[in-house]
């Protein structure tokens, strides 16, 4: 029988203790990805559907969580575009043709995502059909999908790699907002192709990653980013599945963030999640916020600190989460260690 936890708190309705998933669960934190890794680069890894199936699956028989997220990345819908991605051993991703300007748009062009991505939602088909092989307890667990919000990826777009402060994408913001939110909306269109692939060839939900929004302040991404965002939202609506969204260092950002039209916000841990409940209100289900950097402490202070997370988030529904992706150098047996606190502590509410 199927593990539905996670979709059902997702949606708000009653469930026997809270769900629980972390972000960036399949990576090198554990040696199995690591034996994988050794023998495929990152992109080979991410264009392979049994090998998207075997690491996203890796944390939910290993780690125990309730969900899996597809293996993927959000940059992979550049390349798809034309910006030339690469990940350089050490060196983390980069694109040989960056956009910085509205001449640079027209060299971008909007993919048939079945054709330029279709290994994706191949690797969305061969994981679903390995998430049935399992047995309880481990599984089977539903299947998040993913992307970038335009905002983020045209972060990456503009500087062309990752950077401390974007200063091209920034640049741009004040020079020429018109030119900028073109790219925003080809962006747009071409992740909610992403994004209705992926569904169609079978995810459960759909988060979407923003982690440069923090740039701004609250009425900047009010401006800015925010209407890219709310047309993918409402792109997904008629598609049944919930909808997360994640920004990363937004607590200044929640008062606009809570009217987004999503059932899941998901939080980092500058904010307790009781004080995340007051400014969003009672109708949206909470995911988050652990610390990740608490899972390189003690055990007994994972299970305290996740103790506190499960009170401060006991207010209304809740997803269990850490507040960003988990660190690479985690021990599995403290990931374990939270998703275990989880099952024995997460139950009344
Ligand atoms: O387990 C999962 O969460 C699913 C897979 C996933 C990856 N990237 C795999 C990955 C997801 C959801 C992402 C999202 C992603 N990718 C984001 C948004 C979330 C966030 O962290 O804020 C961003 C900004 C990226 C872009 C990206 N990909 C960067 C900056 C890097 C290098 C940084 C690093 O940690 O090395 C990547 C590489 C990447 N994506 C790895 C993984 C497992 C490490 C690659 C490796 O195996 O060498």
């Amino acid at each position: 029988m199927m593990n539905d936890l996670f979709l059902r708190e997702a949606r708000g309705e009653a469930t026997e203790r809270r769900p629980v998933w972390m972000m960036r669960q399949a990576g090198r934190y554990l040696a199995e990805y690591r034996a994988i890794r050794a023998e495929v680069d990152f992109l080979t890894l991410c264009r392979t559907p049994e090998l998207v199936a075997e690491v996203t699956v890796q944390p939910v028989r290993l780690v125990g969580v309730d969900a899996a997220i597809l293996f993927a990345d959000i940059l992979l819908p550049l390349d798809a575009m034309g910006a030339g991605l690469q990940f350089v051993k050490g060196d983390g991703p980069s694109l040989r043709h960056p956009v910085r300007d509205r001449d640079g748009i027209a060299s971008l062009t909007r993919p048939d995502v079945g054709k330029e991505l279709g290994y994706v939602f191949d690797g969305v088909r061969a994981t679903r059909r390995a998430l049935a092989e399992l047995e309880p307890p481990h599984g089977p667990v539903p299947l998040i999908g993913f992307a970038g919000t335009p905002w983020t990826l045209a972060a990456y777009l503009t500087e062309g790699r990752g950077s401390s402060s974007y200063s091209h994408l920034l640049g741009w913001s004040y020079r020429d907002p018109e030119g900028l939110s073109g790219l925003l909306d080809l962006l747009a269109d071409v992740t909610i192709d992403y994004l209705l692939g992926q569904i169609e060839a079978g995810v459960q939900a759909v988060q979407l990653f923003d982690t440069w929004g923090s740039l701004l302040s609250a009425d900047r991404w009010r401006g800015l980013a925010m209407p890219s965002v709310v047309r993918i939202l409402e792109a997904l609506e008629g598609a049944g599945v919930p909808r997360i969204f994640f920004a990363r260092g937004s607590s200044h950002l929640l008062p606009v963030l809570r009217e987004l039209p999503v059932e899941v916000l998901s939080v980092d841990w500058f904010v307790p999640l009781s004080e995340a409940r007051e400014i969003v209100g009672p109708d949206k289900v909470l995911q988050g916020n652990l610390d990740p950097a608490a899972l390189l402490g003690p055990v007994d202070e994972i299970e305290r600190l996740t103790a506190t997370l499960l009170e401060e988030g006991a207010g209304g529904p809740h997803i269990v989460n850490l507040g960003h992706g988990i660190f690479k150098q985690t021990s599995p047996d403290h990931a374990r260690a939270f998703v275990r606190a989880v099952k024995e502590l997460g139950k009344p509410r």
